[in-house]
């Protein structure tokens, strides 16, 4: 069974076009997707620097990373933010009621940590949460968002990660507004990022989030699992027609890091994650040990022509069109630049879910999914070499994805038949 979204497609595309203007939180930043680094994933709250000394949530992971976001090409790349998720603060806040870092951990403090994080060229990130207490029992922010806000501004904090685990005595709804109010009023730009929806009984209204935050963090968290990443990705499929009109430059949503180069996804699940958040205009964060990624994984994670996708400046979050669940293939697109007179670019990603051991040939043409300039496109293959010209969209192409794979397609319109070279 085929079955397209094409009119909701339509129709979500013009509304955003009407809507974006002037709705999101006015602060200049975000205004493509966040890019960068981000503890979480990978490293948890280990605390335990003695036994585990580049593992544990320690100034020294972060300015390893630093360096290594640099050295490595990461940050030519575009990843700019290192974000210390949870468990690097300390227990009790100091004696002028200001939050503190661990002192066994962070040594130096946070500032100097800042200062190291922006001398490579590079933002720095840091998180919090709205309640009582941090996810992992570290102190929250509830009653001290001015204060804390401040603390950060004059570290130079770049971007806050805002969880919002111990809020059951606390109105979410006034407190992550009330906490992005304090730090506008720093005067310092900082990305605000919002674990808000994770708080909310469904249906959730996410006009509001939309106003004060960054991002915000639509589904629970992810974890190094290949079922976890089809899941996130079937959950932002389905509620797409909510989710995808929400996005734009400065507000994004965000199904949670990159799990890329850790211990369970295979190199095609690999392409699958990245393809996927970069038709789905989705924060890029890594969160894996960047001094040991295997290069096959840094490709991808570096892959400067499925970063472009993600980071097109028009911002629109690509949508699932086709779920054929009769061959397991899905078809994703994201209207992307250059804009031809009146014709969108579009990346298109086919993502198979065969798992029966050879690649499959799937026959589609570009007008199955959507695509519908009439005098066709110039197709590129972004993972590989692969690069064509298709005069009439509803010419079928043969589409190889291996099990459980992806294959991207970048197709520009072309504007008259004169430019043809070739045709496949
Ligand atoms: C929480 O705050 C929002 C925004 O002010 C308000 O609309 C809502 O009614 C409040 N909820 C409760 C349970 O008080
Ligand atoms: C604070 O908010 C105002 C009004 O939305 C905005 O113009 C300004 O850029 C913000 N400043 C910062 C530092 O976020």
């Amino acid at each position: 069974m085929i079955s397209t979204g094409l009119t909701d497609f339509a129709v979500g595309f013009i509304l955003l076009g009407i809507l974006r203007p002037g709705y999101g939180l006015d602060n200049g930043l975000a205004l493509t997707p966040p890019m960068g680094w981000m503890t979480w994933e990978r490293f948890r709250c280990e605390t335990n620097c003695k036994d585990y000394p580049d593992e544990c949530i320690s100034e020294k992971l972060i300015r390893d990373t630093a360096d290594m976001m640099v050295s490595e090409g990461y940050a030519d790349a575009g990843y700019e933010y290192v974000i210390v998720d949870d468990c690097w603060l300390s227990h009790k806040r100091d004696s002028d009621g200001r939050l503190q870092a661990d002192p066994d951990r962070f040594p130096n403090g946070i500032k100097a940590l800042a200062d190291y994080v922006h001398a490579k060229g590079l933002k720095f990130g840091i998180y919090e949460d709205i309640g009582t207490y941090t996810c992992m029992g570290y102190p929250g922010v509830d009653g001290h968002h001015e204060i804390d806000a401040q603390t950060f501004a004059d570290w130079g904090v770049d971007y806050v990660k805002m969880d919002a685990c111990y809020t059951s005595h606390i109105n979410v709804s006034e407190a992550f507004p009330d906490f992005g109010r304090a730090l506008n009023k720093t005067g310092r730009p900082i990305v605000f990022s919002c674990s808000w929806p994770t708080a909310l009984e469904k249906p959730i209204n996410f006009e509001p989030i939309k106003q004060h935050c960054n991002l915000w963090r639509n589904n629970g968290d992810i974890s190094d699992d290949w079922g976890m990443v089809k899941a996130i990705i079937r959950h932002f499929a389905g509620e797409q027609d909510n989710y995808a009109p929400l996005a734009g430059p400065g507000h994004w949503n965000d199904p949670d890091m990159l799990v890329i180069g850790n211990y369970q996804l295979s190199l095609e699940q690999s392409k699958v994650q990245m393809a996927i958040w970069a038709i789905l205009a989705a924060p890029l964060l890594m969160s894996t040990d960047l001094r040991n990624v295997y290069p096959e994984y840094k490709a991808v994670l570096q892959n400067e022509r499925v970063i472009a996708v993600s980071q097109d400046v028009l911002g629109i979050q690509g949508r699932r069109i086709i779920e054929d669940t009769k061959n397991h293939l899905h078809v994703w697109t994201r209207p992307v630049t250059p804009v031809v007179g009146e014709e969108y670019s579009y990346a298109i990603a086919f993502w198979s879910y065969r798992n029966d051991g050879n690649p499959h040939t799937f026959k589609i043409s570009l007008k199955d999914a959507g695509l519908t300039n009439p005098t066709g496109y110039s197709v590129e293959d972004l993972f590989g070499d692969d690069k064509f010209e298709v005069t009439d969209p509803s010419v079928e192409l043969k589409v190889r994805i291996t099990p459980y794979g992806v294959v991207l397609y970048k197709a520009t319109p072309v504007s008259s038949k004169a430019n043809f070279t070739q045709v496949k």
